[in-house]
């Protein structure tokens, strides 16, 4: 019963045909939430006993706990009492692998288990979120009218679909939230371009932003970024930004994301820019320790300050495409390792409302697959690849015009790396095969003909037909 629990709560209370059973470990918070919020009409329970003898079967109880021991802690609690066909939800940020071992603990005993993501903040949680439920088919049947109810809605359909099975659910939310990290890096670094570079004042880049809000750049996050920029600091009169510590902090998702893209193999370089990011700007001692012997910066480059910002605005948009296309690989290549069936194009669904990343530019994903849902990546397709080209020379624009002026960018400069990684007909890795064979004999393919080939090194050179290395 925090935040975001008694807000979901008050959502389902909220909706016809819902009666809301509540219970928190300590009671207070309970008849606080009761006091406050009579209009609900919640069941409130003072025990657990109590709690889940007060619930309709079969039972099913949505837990929202801080992620870990505490989680597991609950579902034992509630385990214990539940009969099989009941159902408990996971509605915390939980890590899927821990949601994959829950599901199949408590499956076993006949209960089922969905681990469920759920954004949207506290405000998503009691207006509407967008949900992300994993577990078996067979509780979604009883569990998706329940979440359709509260769920937001984008263009009639509820932001609610069943993503797989077992963790499928609280991965596509990791995903989700890496995206986020990216997008809200992406816009920083846009932010940080106008202040240096354009010299605009976060009142007027408060505004490049509100213009910004519509067509393609359209989302909830250009939309609060033009909010936060606007703020005046009560106590100072300083701009609010100029008064916030620049540390940026996590959860943990984020690094979540990026470390199982490296299990997967999948290079999400934009993503973990932005995480890296955070971390860089959280180490205080080590900027101090570079700022004390880095004692001249590069000057800033002379732009004309319009036609600038609308390479930025090129720059964001080309990157920001980047970095989904980068998640939806990460979730494509989730779903083949884990066995889930996930639609990409209802992902990008319901990602359209009550989410932290929702944006217009949903629609082009759900089009894209739609068109094609095997593409080899988002890039491909004919619509973000001509959106990319169109934007490509001022986002070259904008990465040197930053390198010059001393500006960071890690989020466009991955982005754009990316890109041209993908587009290059010819890539250095050549030359990493050749050192990994003078070094280890690890072996190469070669261009002209089929096969596995090692060159003698430290012999006399030639090459020999050999098995691909396994040290
Ligand atoms: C959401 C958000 C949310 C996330 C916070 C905090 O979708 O509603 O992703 O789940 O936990 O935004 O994330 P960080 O503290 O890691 O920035």
């Amino acid at each position: 019963m925090a935040v975001m629990g008694s807000n979901l709560a008050r959502n389902l209370a909220s909706r016809e045909g819902n009666t809301v059973a509540v219970y928190n470990r300590s009671p207070e918070r309970t008849r606080k939430l009761v006091a406050e919020h009579p209009e609900a009409g919640f069941v409130a329970s003072e025990s657990v006993d109590d709690f889940v003898a007060s619930l309709a079967k079969p039972r099913t109880a949505i837990i929202m706990v801080q992620a870990g021991a505490g989680t597991d802690a609950v579902i034992s609690e509630l385990a214990e009492r539940f009969e099989p066909g009941d159902i408990i939800v996971d509605g915390g940020n939980a890590n899927f692998h821990d949601t994959i071992r829950r599901e199949k603990d408590v499956s076993a005993t006949g209960i089922h288990f969905v681990g469920t993501g759920i954004s949207g903040g506290e405000e998503g949680a009691l207006k509407g979120p967008s949900i992300m439920p994993g577990g078996t088919a067979k509780a979604y049947e009883t569990l998706g009218p329940i979440l359709a109810s509260i769920a937001a809605v984008a263009e009639g359909e509820p932001c609610v679909t069943h993503i797989g099975t077992d963790g499928a659910g609280h991965f596509v939310k990791m995903v989700h939230n890496g995206i986020e990290y990216a997008d809200m890096q992406l816009i920083a670094e846009a932010y940080d371009l106008l202040r240096a570079v354009t010299k605009r004042t976060p009142a007027e880049i408060a505004s490049v932003f509100e213009t910004w809000n519509s067509g393609d750049l359209e989302s909830y996050l250009i939309e609060i970024t033009a909010e936060v920029l606007k703020q005046v600091d009560a106590e100072t009169g300083q701009p609010f930004i100029d008064v916030v510590l620049d540390q940026a902090g996590a959860k943990g998702t984020g690094a979540w994301t990026v470390q199982n893209a490296l299990d997967l193999g999948v290079p999400v370089g934009g993503i973990a820019e932005a995480v890296f990011a955070r971390s860089v700007s959280s180490k205080p001692e080590q900027r101090a320790a570079v700022q004390a012997v880095v004692t001249s910066r590069p000057a800033v480059v002379e732009v004309d300050v319009d036609s600038f910002a609308d390479d930025i605005r090129a720059a964001l948009y080309a990157s920001k495409v980047v970095a989904y296309a980068q998640g939806f690989d990460e979730i494509i290549a989730g779903a083949k390792e884990f066995g889930w069936e996930i639609d990409k194009g209802a992902v990008a669904k319901i990602w359209r409302a009550g989410c932290i990343i929702r944006a217009q530019f949903l629609n082009r994903i759900v089009e894209a697959y739609e068109n094609n849902p095997s593409l080899a990546t988002l890039l491909e397709d004919p619509y973000f690849a001509s959106a990319v080209a169109d934007g490509e020379a001022a986002w070259r624009r904008v990465v040197s015009t930053a390198a010059l002026s001393g500006v960071p960018i890690p989020g466009f400069g991955a982005a754009l790396s990316y890109y041209d990684s993908l587009a290059t007909k010819r890539l250095p890795a050549a030359l990493v095969q050749g050192q990994r064979d003078f070094f280890g004999a690890h072996t190469y393919k070669r261009v002209d003909k089929p096969g596995t080939f090692h060159t003698l090194w430290s012999g006399d050179r030639t090459e020999v037909e050999t098995e691909p290395s396994t040290h």
